[in-house]
């Protein structure tokens, strides 16, 4: 079985086709130009990249829609693409997520396209070109890798429970750095994981591969289709307080359920 797209409201259908198709061709951007060379340059602070794949992917996807779709809103990392109110349908696209490993050819990055339907996250994909692993979700469909309708792990107890985690670029000078935190899950779980890809660590949540994942100071575009994955594979998604994690990406707990009050007691906000 896959999701039956033919169970969909037509435009959700239109919106998930052509952010499956837009993702795949900048994996497949990604996936040509890995580990060849590329410029790299910094953002906001020495340790925050971005290399000229994520703006060549950045160009496709913002380029397409804005042919396609010229009605819709785009948020996009880099700056392409225009946000605006009033639209029904806003595309919140992170190119390249896992740009640090990307630009040291280790393997774990993505390009993730969340889509809102006035306000609400309506379409979900994170593709990861070198797995060629899809995962996609639309709203009341379910949450999904090819054909298999993913579901969250059932684990209950944190000793048995794989975490992951991330630190944001500020994390050399901000006091609020994400370690005590570290310190006290690492403690408590199977085994905790940095690796890099935000949007990638949502969608393993979703398809049980972790348990759960925290972060904080993340961008829109980090866990706009993340967050649509986990709660349709059945998972629980709030803030480090345990309200409803914010758009913004500033916090974010996502678990199987069964864990996320255990997590927010070890993570202690
Ligand atoms: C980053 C990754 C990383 C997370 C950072 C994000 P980028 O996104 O998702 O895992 O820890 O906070 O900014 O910069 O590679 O798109
Ligand atoms: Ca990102
Ligand atoms: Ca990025």
């Amino acid at each position: 079985m896959s999701l039956d797209r033919s169970a969909l409201p037509s435009e959700s259908r239109s919106v998930l086709e052509l952010a499956l198709s837009l993702a795949y061709g900048a994996g497949a951007i990604q996936r040509e130009r890995y580990e060849t060379n590329f410029s790299v340059t910094t953002k906001g602070t020495t340790i925050d990249l971005v290399t000229e794949v994520d703006h060549a992917c950045e160009a496709l996807i913002v380029g397409e829609i804005e042919r396609q779709r010229p009605d819709d809103a785009i948020l996009a990392e880099e700056g392409g693409g225009l946000d605006r109110e009033g639209t029904r349908w806003r595309w919140i696209i992170d190119p390249l997520d896992g740009t640090t490993n990307y630009a040291h050819g280790f393997p774990r990055f993505c390009v993730s396209i969340g889509v809102e339907l006035e306000g609400e996250r309506e379409v979900a994909v994170v593709y990861d070109p070198l797995l060629d692993e899809a995962f996609h979700a639309v709203r009341g469909h379910g949450a999904w890798l090819g054909s298999r309708r993913l579901e969250v792990s059932p684990e209950p107890d944190l000793g048995n429970a794989l975490i992951a985690t991330g630190f944001a670029y500020d994390v050399r000078k901000s006091r609020d750095d994400n370690v005590a935190e570290f310190a006290r899950m690492l403690k408590g779980a199977r085994g905790l994981r940095r690796d890099g890809s935000a949007a990638l660590d949502l969608s393993y949540v979703a398809s049980g591969r972790l348990d759960a994942y925290w972060e904080q100071k993340l961008s829109p575009w980090d866990v706009a289709a993340g967050i649509l994955l986990v709660q349709e594979a059945g998972g629980r998604v709030t803030d480090m307080q345990g309200g409803p994690a914010p758009s913004s990406g500033r916090q974010i707990v996502a678990s199987n359920a069964a864990l996320h009050d255990e997590i927010l007691r070890r993570l202690d906000r």
